[in-house]
């Protein structure tokens, strides 16, 4: 089965056609983030003008990538939740168009759903049952595949999500916007043992995270040292910052795995290209003996691949929508899409 998928929940128009969920045959991504690294974050409107401006394009170039037709189609994929609803309603619009007018079936993609199944295409040997780390711009969840559309979150963050505090952190670094993957790179010539930072933890649930302490921590020390007329090592502190996030990441995550029997983890969403936090949960499988995955760099980030392999087994569960289908900012990965 042949779908074609598209993502536009932030800040990337993409589009691809994916084989049997395992298979990518294209896969095109069109990023705006120059244009909102002017502003130091996305700024909505400015998005869902330029996903109008680029879906025709990225589609017709997928379709093109695939050697595809329309005919060769027989689906459409789209993320319809949660994200930038501006953002979101283009994609959503432009699938329920291409559907009404081709006569092939809509299936509606939850974005988080999608980034566990960018797993998919590489590790074809990966199936469910799995503990997942969800770590992206706008979560960061402790997920339970208990299969393809059956998840269950177990721990998720009370205020910033990974990647925020990442972002935020670099950018009192002084580093562009989205400054996670700088505040990364930086870090693997830094002595994470230089700087103290706080160890958060949220009392009363055992996987629930908090970033927003730890964040403020570092702004803190950056803030009082320039009124010192003092500057601090960006390495240094870009490597305790990071060891600080991953400390805390894979610490709950770990206690999951143990706590409920997972032997195989996986990692997803945009965060799952940090360096320590791959090598952190290669480490512990492979002392574990446990089976360990994270997502080709390539497909970390948001691209509209992981929806087609999303797609693929979310129609295989019969959830697929009409032209009523809406796109809706807020939504728990727990929800599948169920019809009227
Ligand atoms: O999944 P994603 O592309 O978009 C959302 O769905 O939010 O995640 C984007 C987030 C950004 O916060 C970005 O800074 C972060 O992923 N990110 C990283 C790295 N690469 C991207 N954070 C830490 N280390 C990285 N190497
Ligand atoms: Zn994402």
């Amino acid at each position: 089965m042949r779908i074609l998928s598209i993502e536009s929940s932030c800040d990337e128009t993409a589009a691809a056609v994916v084989e049997d969920g395992r298979k990518i045959l294209s896969s095109v991504v069109a990023t705006q983030i120059s244009e909102h690294r002017l502003y130091g974050g996305v700024v909505p409107e400015i998005a869902s003008r330029r996903h109008c401006e680029a879906i025709n394009g990225v589609v017709e170039q997928a379709l093109m990538d695939a050697s595809a037709g329309l005919c060769d189609i027989d689906a459409i994929a789209v993320t319809y939740a949660p994200g930038l609803i501006g953002a979101l309603l283009v994609g959503v619009n432009f699938a329920k168009g291409l559907a009404l007018a081709t006569g092939k079936p809509l299936i509606p993609v939850h974005h988080l759903r999608s980034h566990i199944a960018s797993n998919y295409p590489q590790h074809t040997e990966l199936e469910p049952p799995f503990l997942c780390l969800v770590v992206s711009g706008g979560h960061s969840h402790i997920v339970e595949v208990k299969d393809y559309t059956d998840m269950k979150v177990i721990g998720r963050t009370r205020d910033d999500a990974a990647g925020e505090a990442f972002d935020k952190a670099a950018r009192s670094m002084g580093m562009p916007y989205p400054g996670g993957i700088f505040l990364d790179k930086a870090a693997e010539n830094g002595d994470p043992q230089s700087f103290t930072l706080p160890h958060p933890r949220v009392d009363g649930s055992a996987y629930d995270y908090s970033f927003s302490g730890l964040k403020t921590a570092v702004i803190n020390q950056i803030h009082n040292a320039s009124q010192k007329g003092i500057e601090l090592p960006t390495d240094d502190l870009a490597a305790s910052f990071r060891k600080a996030v991953v400390d805390s990441l894979t610490e709950n995550f770990f206690r999951a795995a143990e706590d409920l029997g997972y032997k195989k983890l996986v990692l997803a969403g945009g965060v799952s290209a940090n360096r320590l936090l791959r090598r952190r949960v290669q480490d512990y499988c492979d002392k574990k003996g446990y089976e360990c995955y994270y997502p080709p760099l390539s497909l970390c980030g948001d691209n509209a691949a992981m929806v087609g392999s999303q797609g693929y087994y979310e129609f295989l569960s019969g959830h697929t929508a009409g032209s009523d289908l809406n796109a809706r900012p807020t939504l728990s990965i727990e929800q599948s899409y169920l019809s009227n």
